[in-house]
């Protein structure tokens, strides 16, 4: 086992494993004044709520493309993207890499929101494993995508109403194509808290004007070469501080990328602008931090989580969905905003997420215990579940045309069912998406579709080890629950 930070778990965050029937975790979410609405019962297929089917509406036809069809996806569980840190150099999958995609197919939900990040050039890459969508990698990417779906039809007999996207990215600030210890940086703006986090100089250059326009050529390219993949959509990735993100906060960036939220997501409508041109059967999706804090640091070696930007630290204008004058604090008037174009644009799909790994993981991937370069958890972890699943909902009032997914659930545990199926059932989201579970537990759709009882001993506890093997420069996996991982003398994957 990977070593734990001494830091966490605190004591009085409950685990949730102990709160043993509903109105237990009710009175423990009242206590913390969080709305975090559950079922008693989950209701298996055909009638449960999770096991609905929804509709994506056909395409409509315009200049000379042909309108396309209804797209039915089977359930309301998707699978989230999520890496293994297990490709080649050249961007291709491994053998670790199909088995996570097969395991994805065999999970039973119906939607795939992106599989995991494929960056669209070399010098994107997050880690020098991360995947590649470009001509030399096309091969490698149609047998990942037909691997899950063949997994899938195996356990489930068809794949018609099963819809599989894939997450298109560039890791702007976080770049590390070449080696995992040597950041190699396209910032959009200079951030004063993260430049000095992650070693940025006060003269290292923006990213150009021109690379960026170079840069969404490279997004339409992968996204029309996933279309003839058969993927059914591409994911603009637009979250957890990449470049699509961290330019929605560009207000000091001069020039057309930067200032007013219209430069700000020229480079996200630019891009998919370019794929209803070049790929106009391809769906659209983003998967957006609909809010970010600013970032949070150990209090001590291994302490608690302390927000590195206070009260007499007067704004805070780097915060995408945040309140500058109290940055930690939800504001979605732009993010209505942005949605909102980008639906007008032709986005069919959007999945909610927050903040960033790399700075706020606790908004983000709410855990007890950190990873290696976490903190322990300021909040109740539960306290950050809530606050996804809020926004969601208010995201799917204001936008119910679009599909939205939720994220961060997993941290729920025995109770994500409950959870999941209740937002559903009152449309405060169309689909529960599932990250971490997945890793330790990938039929748990399957057993929640099936009525029945869950496997216990498969829940996802958030100990973070698929988080912090990465970290460590090993490939990610479920190392304490999946016996795969468990077992397997942890090596680098075979090249
Ligand atoms: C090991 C790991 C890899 C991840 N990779 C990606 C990724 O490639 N793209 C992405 O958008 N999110 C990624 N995420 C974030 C998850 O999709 C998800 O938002 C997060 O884990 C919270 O959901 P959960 O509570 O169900 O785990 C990753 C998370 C983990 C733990």
């Amino acid at each position: 086992m990977i070593q734990q930070n001494p830091a966490g778990p605190r004591p009085h965050y409950k685990p949730v494993a102990q709160l043993k029937d509903a109105e237990t975790f009710r009175a423990y979410a009242a206590s913390l004044r969080l709305d975090l609405p559950i079922d008693d019962v989950v209701e298996p297929a055909p009638g449960g709520p999770l096991a609905q089917p929804y509709t994506l509406a056909a395409k409509v036809p315009h200049g000379g493309t042909p309108a396309g069809p209804a797209r039915v996806i089977g359930n309301r569980f998707c699978i989230l993207p999520m890496e293994g840190w297990d490709g080649t150099p050249d961007g291709l999958p491994t053998e670790l890499t199909e088995r996570r995609w097969r395991n994805f197919g065999l999970s039973g939900a119906k939607l795939i929101f992106g599989g995991e990040a494929a960056a669209v050039r070399h010098e994107g890459r997050a880690n020098p494993r991360q995947l590649m969508m470009i001509p030399e990698t096309m091969k490698g990417m149609e047998s990942l995508r037909r691997a899950l779906a063949e997994a899938h039809a195996e356990r489930f007999g068809e794949t018609a109403d099963l819809v599989i996207g894939l997450q298109l990215t560039h890791s702007g600030r976080f770049c590390r194509p070449d080696d995992n210890k040597k950041p190699e940086p396209k910032i959009a703006y200079h951030h004063p808290l993260l430049d000095r986090l992650f070693g940025i100089s006060p003269d290292f250059p923006l990213i150009t004007d021109g690379e960026l326009e170079g840069l969404i050529g490279d997004f339409v390219k992968a996204g029309t070469l996933a279309g003839e993949l058969g993927f059914d959509f591409v994911d603009v990735k637009a979250c957890h501080g990449y470049l699509g993100h961290e330019l929605l906060s560009a207000f000091s960036r001069p020039g057309p990328y930067g200032g007013n939220l219209r430069n700000r997501s020229r480079f996200m409508r630019e891009i998919i602008r370019g794929l209803k041109r070049d790929a106009p059967a391809l769906r659209i999706g983003v998967r957006l931090s609909a809010f970010d804090f600013p970032p949070f640091r150990p209090d001590a070696p291994g302490g608690t989580g302390r927000c590195l930007h206070g009260p007499e630290d007067g704004e805070y204008p780097y915060a995408f969905g945040a309140d500058p004058e109290n940055p930690q604090t939800v504001s979605l008037g732009e993010v209505f905003e942005l949605i909102g174009m980008l639906r007008d644009l032709g986005t069919e799909l959007v999945c909610v997420t927050a903040g960033s790994p790399y700075y706020n993981p606790h908004i983000q991937r709410p855990a007890l215990f950190p990873p290696s370069d976490g903190y322990a958890p300021p909040e109740d972890p539960l306290a950050g579940v809530a606050r996804q699943m809020r926004v969601t909902s208010e995201i799917k009032a204001e936008f119910p045309d679009l599909a939205v997914i939720g994220s961060a659930y997993t941290y729920l545990q025995e109770w994500l069912p409950h959870a999941a199926q209740r937002s559903v059932r009152e449309g405060r989201t169309d689909f529960a998406g599932l990250g971490r579970m997945v890793l330790s537990y990938p039929g748990l759709p399957e057993d929640v579709l099936a009525g029945r009882p869950l496997n216990r001993k498969r829940i996802c506890r958030t100990l973070s080890e698929c988080t912090t093997a990465p970290r460590k420069g090993l490939v990610s996996g479920c190392y304490p629950l999946d016996p795969f991982y468990r077992d397997r003398t942890v090596r680098r994957p075979q090249t």
